[in-house]
């Protein structure tokens, strides 16, 4: 059952990114609007891209509901719903550079049970499927993900990401002070989803951040998780004030620092 979730989610995930790809323009997008602040960014092809999601979801699931980032919340009467970003990494989008994803996630009764990303300018996918495992596609060919060895924070490279509200990105910066001289380094580049799958692939060591929406992480979180990681947030679980994750042999030491810290 959540397999055939998984295989719409693919499918329909692959036309999306096939669907941006052939729109975007030469050099920078143009920018249609902005959200939370000046620098929260939408395009047209976002908002054209979230549209083609739903009316495939729907034509093969209408009795399931929908959150999008850019459009009315549908609610469903089947108990699944389907939890989208139609670009992850807008920013990048926008500027061409190569980062930024299609994320789809299915949830029943409210748990993340599928997902699926796929970065939309070089076709790299993940997905999972909660209690399967989590892998990366080639081709016809999936890879299961098993997440390495924990390194701890003083040898860790951690992937963040800053907040689009200016205030709060001041606190972000001051915390930053106190966190960068006790990891590795970090990394921001501009995808949550991305960030999530680079993270169960075992590019980086752990990746916290703060200001996310359920869309950012629904589906990457799951790929985390079923590759073996930790993803939690202040209170457990991530929501908007934290998304945290990590291997769990150094999972504590990485939340505690970034706590700490006062992110
Ligand atoms: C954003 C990206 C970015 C993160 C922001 C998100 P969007 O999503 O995931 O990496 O730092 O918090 O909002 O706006 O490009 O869909
Ligand atoms: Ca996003
Ligand atoms: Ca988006």
């Amino acid at each position: 059952m959540s397999q055939a979730l998984f295989d719409v989610a693919r499918r329909v995930g692959l036309e999306a990114a096939d669907f941006v790809r052939r729109s975007r323009p030469e050099g920078r997008v143009d920018v249609a609007a902005t959200k939370s602040s000046d620098t929260d960014v939408v395009t047209e092809i976002d908002q054209a891209c979230e549209r083609l999601i739903r009316e495939r979801i729907l034509a093969a699931r209408p009795d399931d509901g929908f959150v999008g980032e850019e459009g009315d919340d549908l609610a469903g009467s089947s108990g699944v719903d389907w939890v989208v970003d139609p670009i992850d990494g807008t920013v990048n989008f926008v500027h061409g550079i190569p980062a930024y994803a299609v994320s789809i996630a299915a949830r029943r009764d409210g748990v993340v049970v599928a997902g699926h990303v796929v970065n939309i300018a070089s076709g790299e996918e993940h997905g999972a499927v909660r209690g399967e495992g989590a892998w990366r596609h080639d081709g016809d060919e999936r890879r299961p993900l098993v997440a390495t060895q924990g390194v701890p924070p003083a040898r860790g490279l951690v992937a963040t990401g800053f907040h689009y509200v200016p205030e709060i990105r001041a606190k972000q910066a001051a915390a930053m002070g106190a966190f960068l001289p006790q990891v590795a380094d970090i990394r921001r580049t501009g995808s949550a989803a991305l960030n999530l799958c680079a993270l169960a692939e075992g590019h980086y060591d752990a990746y916290f951040e703060q200001g996310l929406h359920v869309w950012d992480h629904a589906a990457a979180g799951l790929v985390a998780v079923e590759s073996g990681l930790v993803v939690t947030g202040l209170g457990g679980v991530p929501d908007e004030r934290m998304v945290m994750a990590a291997h769990p042999a150094v999972a504590e030491e990485y939340f505690d620092l970034v706590r700490s810290c006062g992110f």
